[in-house]
């Protein structure tokens, strides 16, 4: 349906204002927190706050809690939206402002994901043991297991494979198997581990889950275990996981339902945390691949997360849209 003038008046008067238009291009890169755009734009929180909630109200982005921040994004549909990407993509890519504000997230971008790899380089031999602090790993992988079915595979992709863990689970039932991670450490340690369990068909790679460079719809399985919350944009993981799932094949996504465990940003560097079941089911729906399995496995300890295994599908004969 078309906007009406009221409405396209509305889009226009909450985006024509410098500072806005500044935000909406910075939220066509990925979701931020309010913190991180008052960094990127040198201006105080209650003040980037009221551009933020006259955005909203135009449904223009969308703001989301987080445990203690709130992120927002470009909202994810509609007219609104488009009126929105036609503004954006006809403004000059080397205007000074929007050229600025876009090094400055770069280095945002940057510290985060250097703080990411620090981490995993110096964590990849202990990953095992902190990985089972939060949740029972017996249990979350009894339910992966089922998820993924006990037909065999002919290739498994597992993206940010870590030590390797999901490849030695479903590693037996695959043809072949494709391990991908950013850390040459976890790349290491996977390396051994697949190796020691006699699977001489998986191969490690490094690479990024955002352009994984694996060719659309080669995988029959894909596997997306504990690595959305480290992500700066989940959305767009998804999105790429999806890409690489073949006719017929199945996408399983593991991670945390949302908590308030904030102390895991600081000291483990999650983003997120947690997922909605919402959030996940639209980012499936936009990959194309209709959900067929939920799974909920609460905590088993006091301090303990709630484990999500969201399962999805492609149609055996979909042909991909040109998305
Ligand atoms: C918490 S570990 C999970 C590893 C494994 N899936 C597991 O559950 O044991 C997250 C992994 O994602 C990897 N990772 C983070 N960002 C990535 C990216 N952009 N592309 C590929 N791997 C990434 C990290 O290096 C790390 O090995």
């Amino acid at each position: 349906m078309k906007l009406s003038a009221k409405q396209t008046v509305d889009v226009l008067r909450a985006a024509g204002e410098p500072t806005r238009l500044r935000i909406l291009a910075l939220l066509e890169r990925e979701e931020l927190a309010v913190l991180e755009l008052c960094r990127v734009l040198d201006q105080s929180q209650p003040r980037v706050s009221r551009h933020l909630k006259l955005l909203a109200e135009a449904g223009l982005v969308e703001r989301f809690p987080d445990g203690a921040w709130v992120f927002y994004r470009l909202t994810g549909a509609g007219r609104q939206h488009e009126v929105i990407g036609e503004v954006l993509a006809r403004i000059n890519p080397d205007d000074p402002i929007l050229a600025r504000d876009r090094r400055k997230l770069d280095d945002v971008q940057a510290e985060r994901s250097d703080a990411a790899q620090a981490y995993f380089a110096e964590n990849a031999a202990q990953w095992d043991q902190i990985r089972s602090l939060y949740v029972a790993d017996a249990n979350v992988e009894a339910e992966v297991l089922a998820a993924a079915g006990q037909q065999r595979v002919k290739r498994l992709v597992d993206l940010g494979s870590g030590t390797g863990r999901m490849l030695t689970l479903l590693g037996p039932q695959a043809d072949h198997a494709v391990g991908l991670d950013l850390s040459q450490q976890m790349l290491n340690i996977a390396r051994r581990n697949t190796l020691e369990a006699g699977l001489t068909h998986v191969e490690l790679r490094h690479g990024d889950i955002f352009d994984t460079r694996l060719p659309e719809g080669s995988a029959d399985l894909v596997v997306v275990h504990q690595v959305l919350h480290y992500l700066g944009d989940p959305a767009a993981a998804v999105k790429e996981a999806g890409r690489i799932v073949a006719p017929g094949g199945k996408l399983i996504i593991v991670d945390f339902a949302p908590h308030k465990l904030e102390f895991l940003r600081e000291q483990h560097q999650h983003r997120r945390l947690g997922f909605s079941d919402e959030e996940m089911g639209r980012w499936l729906a936009e990959a194309d691949l209709p959900q067929v399995g939920l799974q909920a496995l609460p905590p088993t300890r006091q301090d303990g997360l709630t484990v999500k295994i969201w399962a999805a599908q492609r149609a055996p004969t979909q042909l991909r849209s040109a998305a």
